[in-house]
């Protein structure tokens, strides 16, 4: 089925279930079992040439995400940031969300950092500390909605911070067959609120309300709002929504589909804002240099996958 066409707009309606069905055979057919199958070899980020590009879309519109590993790349942060940019708006990103924690060409950069960093101290993402299953932006407007996500490995941790991932149409696959109620429930407007946050400047965050999963009428386009956090968050008050969170929860605690993967220096993933999360980590005691990731989060799909 190909993106953007009326067939696969019709595939989320829980009205008709021929379309979804065999979209969902397609899907599950074609699935990968291992991250493995999503690495595609890059050898200059800063241009990728006509394969590589294909390889890259093509495993995007299979399971919205794919692996690259670029040989060249170095620890040199300026030119990193220089490749990774290119890198991604070769792929259609160009709208960066406007992140706090950002520099100017729209990177932010996953390291453990202590008090003096203002924008990022405090962050769970910004310690050493696990992260839980989320999806990118959780807490931004519908209109600011995050639809891709990119992480580039600038030097792994010693031990630990290990990602896994995991694809949200997989993951309405199993709700839906599970309870086609499920995506009901998840898909009110009211589903999942994140409270206001006021900010250490004191510009405070609005309060996000809205559904965990909405799609494009006219692309198909699936898009999922998601946080397994446990504190600051409302889910809507009622038992579907309570049991389709605990099911859930317990997919990403066990599907055979959820694929688990350490980046190494000069990997990365580029991704429709799959589900992810991320592991504890050890940095090496005698460097002086611990784990680095430059991430960037969009305001575009990855073109050819709309
Ligand atoms: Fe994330």
């Amino acid at each position: 089925m190909k993106p953007g066409t009326k067939e696969q707009a019709a595939i989320f309606r829980l009205d008709r279930d021929d379309d979804y069905l065999r979209w969902r055979e397609e899907k599950l057919s074609n699935a990968p079992l291992s991250a493995d199958r999503l690495f595609v070899e890059i050898k200059d980020m800063n241009s990728p040439d006509e394969a590589e590009t294909d390889k890259i879309i093509a495993l995007c519109r299979q399971t919205n995400m794919a692996l690259y590993a670029c040989n060249r790349t170095c620890d040199d942060e300026a030119l990193v940031r220089a490749g990774t940019q290119s890198f991604n708006a070769h792929f259609g990103l160009h709208r960066f969300e406007d992140h706090r924690s950002m520099t100017p060409d729209g990177l932010v950069s996953i390291e453990v950092v202590n008090n003096s960093h203002e924008g990022r101290a405090g962050f769970i993402p910004y310690t050493n500390k696990p992260i839980s299953w989320h999806t990118d932006g959780y807490y931004n407007p519908t209109a600011r909605r995050i639809k891709a996500m990119t992480l580039h490995c600038v030097r792994p941790a010693r031990e630990g911070g290990v990602n896994e991932l995991f694809d949200p149409e997989i993951a309405y696959i199993r709700l839906r067959d599970e309870n086609p109620d499920f995506i009901r429930a998840l898909s009110h407007r009211r589903a999942l609120t994140i409270p206001a946050f006021v900010e250490k400047d004191g510009t405070t965050r609005p309060q996000s309300v809205g559904p965990v999963f909405t799609w494009d009428r006219y692309t198909g386009n699936l898009h999922m709002r998601f946080t397994d956090r446990k504190r600051n968050i409302e889910w809507a008050d009622n038992e579907t929504i309570r049991e389709a969170v605990a099911f859930l929860r317990n997919v990403l605690a066990t599907d055979e589909l959820v694929l688990k993967y350490k980046m190494e220096a000069g990997q990365g993933i580029i991704c429709n804002n799959v589900l992810h999360n991320r592991s504890a980590f050890q940095d090496d005691s005698s460097k002086d240099k611990g784990r680095l990731l430059m991430r960037a989060r969009y305001l575009d799909r990855i073109e050819g996958t709309c």
